[in-house]
């Protein structure tokens, strides 16, 4: 397919490329700014990190899985487009030499572009906005305090009178229905149309899963449709009584809403992957690629989500925890996609308790959110929904059933206990043994209990 995009502030017009071309190859390979480095190649690292500008303003993200027709229409700004035409240092460059931020240097252009994105952005909150980039030999603080420093200084001229300018429509259908083996259409009705008539194709997003798949995996993806272009499903719409977010809702796009509706939810949500995860990953994404750790579902099957699926013309809703039927196996037909999901707007009762290695940047070993409603002592009503448990996002159905119309009390959690079990028969791996996980589900039940009783619970969490 062609691809057009801008490159250090040049237009760039390539022709075929293949579907998954990554940016950090081509950059590498094609155009020898091998500035951006290659750590890890799977969204880990940050040492691949550019910035990419769109009409939805500048973005860090992973170059390694991000691939080229994901371009189409914007601008990349990589290590060696931070600095001035005339070579006048970005303060963030000019900072990280005072206050001796980098010693191999490997790490220092992936933390450059993403302290020049989170400068330009005036995000000052540099722990979280580099939490995705990893430095062996440095140290943080060094960094930190250059991140500090260099927000003081205004955004220099050059990236501030910076603005995307209108895109040929080079590589793109030109408001014409899509056709052929790789698309990337302008709304949902188009890629409804395309996908019924090419159901074995793959669809990508934002790719933080499906780049995986390429860069580790090797695997060939056969017809392709790149969905980030479709900006029908990228809406939030909130009303008074609920909200229903696009498939293309990224998951940074959620925290501001989530901080109003759910703060606990919010904060999970600023563990999920890094900055750069973030900025890419969409929730319809995390929720058709079935995963059982994902964070985004047992949130949202704790809030009583809907899923709104979609196959040509003909639409169906379904409770969001009944898409998951087995490991690896969703309640979708071929051809068919996620539009959607909603959720009604009660008061907020949820609790989102996400148990990692590591607190930032890390897969849960499990996820557990709780919903319970407390109606004159008594329990009136319970969603409680877990990922990292089961093969696939599960509700403590159990658990629920032996929490309704009991008193709300240390002596009914403890009750409940035997429950778990029925619920759950998690397995043991890398990141926690099945006992742990069983144990621990069941200490988030009191935490909750305690949490929503106000009494301090005594968990440490680290904080920059
Ligand atoms: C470094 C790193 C850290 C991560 N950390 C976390 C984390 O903390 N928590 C977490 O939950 N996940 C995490 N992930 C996993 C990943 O970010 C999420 O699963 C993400 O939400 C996937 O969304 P995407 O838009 O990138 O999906 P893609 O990679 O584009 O697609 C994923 C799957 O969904 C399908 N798909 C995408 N959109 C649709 C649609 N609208 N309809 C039907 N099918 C669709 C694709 O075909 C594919 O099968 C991490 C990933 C990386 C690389
Ligand atoms: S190379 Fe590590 S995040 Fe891209
Ligand atoms: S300076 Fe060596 S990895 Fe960061």
């Amino acid at each position: 397919m062609n691809v057009t995009f801008l490159l250090n502030g040049e237009s760039v017009e390539l022709r075929d490329v293949s579907t998954t071309a990554t940016l950090l190859d081509w950059l590498r390979d094609a155009r020898g700014l091998t500035g951006t480095k290659e750590g890890c190649n799977e969204g880990d690292c940050g040492a691949c990190t550019v910035m990419v500008q769109d009409e939805d303003g500048a973005r860090a993200l992973n170059a390694c899985i991000l691939f080229l027709p994901q371009l189409n229409g914007k601008s990349v700004r990589t290590v060696e487009g931070i600095a001035s035409p005339d070579g006048q240092l970005h303060p963030v460059q000019q900072a990280m030499i005072d206050h001796h931020g980098s010693q191999c240097g490997f790490c220092t252009p992936g933390f450059i572009t993403s302290m020049a994105t989170a400068h330009l952005n005036g995000d000052g909150d540099h722990a979280t906005a580099l939490a995705g980039n990893l430095c062996r030999c440095t140290g943080y603080a060094p960094i930190l305090r250059a991140a500090k420093a260099a927000s003081a200084e205004p955004v220099p001229d050059w990236l501030s009178a910076f603005t995307v300018p209108e895109i040929l429509a080079g590589g793109m259908a030109g408001g014409k229905p899509p056709t052929g083996a790789t698309v990337q259409p302008e709304t949902a009705d188009d890629l409804a149309q395309w996908y019924a008539a090419h159901p074995d194709a793959t669809l990508i997003a934002g790719a933080t899963d499906v780049g995986l798949w390429v860069t580790k995996q090797g695997r060939e993806l056969g017809p392709v449709a790149f969905l980030n272009r479709c900006r029908d499903l990228q809406q939030i719409e909130e009303t008074e009584t609920g909200v229903t977010l696009g498939a293309g809702v990224t998951i940074a796009r959620l925290i501001p809403l989530f901080d109003r509706l759910s703060p606990s939810l919010a904060a999970m949500l600023r563990r999920y992957g890094s900055t750069q995860v973030r900025a890419a990953a969409t929730i319809g994404g995390n929720i058709a690629n079935g995963s059982p750790i994902g964070d985004g579902p047992p949130a949202l099957i704790a809030l009583g989500a809907v899923l709104h699926l979609r196959k040509g013309d003909t639409r169906r809703n379904i409770p969001l925890e009944s898409f998951f039927l087995d490991y690896g196996k969703q309640d979708r037909s071929a051809g068919e996609f996620v539009e959607a999901v909603s959720f009604t707007k009660e008061p907020d009762r949820l609790r989102c308790y996400k148990l990692s290695k590591r607190f930032d940047q890390d897969i849960s070993a499990l996820c557990g959110c709780f919903n319970i409603t407390v109606e004159n002592g008594s329990v009136a009503a319970a969603r409680i929904a877990f990922g990292g448990m089961a093969g696939i996002p599960k509700r403590a159905a159990q658990v629920e059933t032996a929490l309704i119309g009991q008193p709300w009390t240390e002596a009914t959690i403890a009750a409940a206990n035997p429950a778990w079990a029925e619920d759950f028969t998690p397995l043991s791996d890398m990141r926690a043994s099945a006992t742990y996980r069983l144990d621990t589900a069941r200490n988030l039940l009191m935490r909750y209990y305690l949490e929503t009783e106000g009494t301090g619970v005594s968990v440490k969490e680290v904080q920059a």
